[in-house]
């Protein structure tokens, strides 16, 4: 299968602000390690997840592939050509094929725009040959595909009129009208009603099978995963630590932090899972460790070998895991 996206040893550290203990320790600076050396990659036409516990990283991580902040190190490689450093026209072209959805349906339209005008948005940036009539056609489509019917009606709304779920399916129209080859959702649903996070899932479900379209899908909350998931990445401290088919990796979860994960699930349709495979994590409050495997602190399976860096290894076809326990001799 081809991937769309390859994320290459991606590294971004963020300075902290040590300014009121700074003549302390002249010279000594402090780092947030928020990507800690990440590699994944997204195969084309389906549903890829990301999965990781607030603060992990995901989305420092979704910002550095759509170019919004610089990597400190390593490569985002969409379609076979390294993006990373692209500017100008290059840059513009790669920002048509890629899209962001955001956690925050509130905050991401402007209040001050109809539904048509906030939909039409990107068609003016990116389109700019397109007559007034395909504009009208496209918009009124893609309200269609996201269920707001009757579009001509929704068309004349303003943000302030419509419910959080309906917001958030403008969100996925304003970002599929321009019709990219990627999306990323950040959190789509997190802060919308139980009820209706169902509806918003199968709607980005269906875009990648009708619309061809790569999806990225970021969460904290496995539980959601497995119904619209094909692969995914676990995230823990800016790392990856286990990745690959996402039958293979629920069933067979290998990582304890992934274990752990699977444990605070009490859903009947994780019920066929091995429940010796099942752990839960002690010292639940402590910090990652600075150095070797970044789950030490809270791993009961810690061993001595686990001070030293794991690497993100092949187990079976399609399932990889960065843990010591599975190490051959
Ligand atoms: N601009 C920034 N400056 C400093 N620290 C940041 C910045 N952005 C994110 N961080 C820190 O990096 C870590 C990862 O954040 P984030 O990517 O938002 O995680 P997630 O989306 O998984 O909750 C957090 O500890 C966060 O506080
Ligand atoms: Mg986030």
């Amino acid at each position: 299968m081809r991937n769309i996206l390859e994320v290459q040893d991606v590294k971004k550290y963020f300075p902290l602000k040590t300014s009121v203990f700074s003549f302390m320790n002249r010279g000594k600076k402090y780092y947030k390690k928020a990507l800690d050396g990440v590699s994944l990659h997204i195969p084309e036409g389906r549903v890829s997840i990301l999965v990781g516990e607030s603060g992990s990283g995901k989305t420092t991580l979704a910002r550095i592939i759509l170019r919004a902040i610089d990597p400190d190190s390593g490569s985002i490689i969409f379609n076979g050509s390294d993006i990373t450093r692209k500017t100008g026209k290059e840059l513009r072209n790669f920002r048509k094929q890629a899209q962001m959805i955001h956690q925050d349906p509130y905050s991401s339209l402007d209040p001050l725009m109809k539904v048509f005008d906030i939909i039409k948005e990107p068609i003016d940036i990116f389109y700019k040959d397109y007559s007034n009539e395909e504009r009208i056609k496209k918009i009124l489509a893609v309200l269609d595909d996201v269920n707001l019917k009757p579009s001509a009606v929704f068309a004349e709304k303003y943000p302030h009129m419509l419910s959080g779920g309906e917001r958030q399916r403008v969100a996925i129209a304003r970002s599929l009208v321009i019709e990219p080859k990627l999306i990323i959702a950040d959190e789509p649903v997190s802060m919308l009603d139980v009820s209706i996070r169902g509806q918003i899932l199968q709607i980005v479900k269906q875009l990648s099978v009708t619309r061809k379209i790569t999806v990225f899908y970021i969460t904290h909350d496995l539980t959601t995963s497995r119904d619209i998931g094909d692969e995914i990445s676990v995230m823990y401290a800016g790392k990856i630590v286990e990745s690959g088919s996402i039958d293979r990796v629920l069933s067979n979860p290998l990582h304890p932090y992934t274990q752990a994960l699977l444990d605070a699930i009490s859903e009947p349709k994780f019920e066929n899972i091995d429940k010796e495979k099942v752990i839960r994590i002690k010292n639940f409050d402590s910090a990652p460790a600075e150095s070797g495997c970044k789950f030490f602190n809270r791993c009961p399976y810690s061993m001595e070998i686990c001070k030293k860096e794991p690497q993100l290894e092949s187990k079976e076809q399609n399932h990889n895991v960065s843990c010591f326990l599975y190490d051959k001799e």
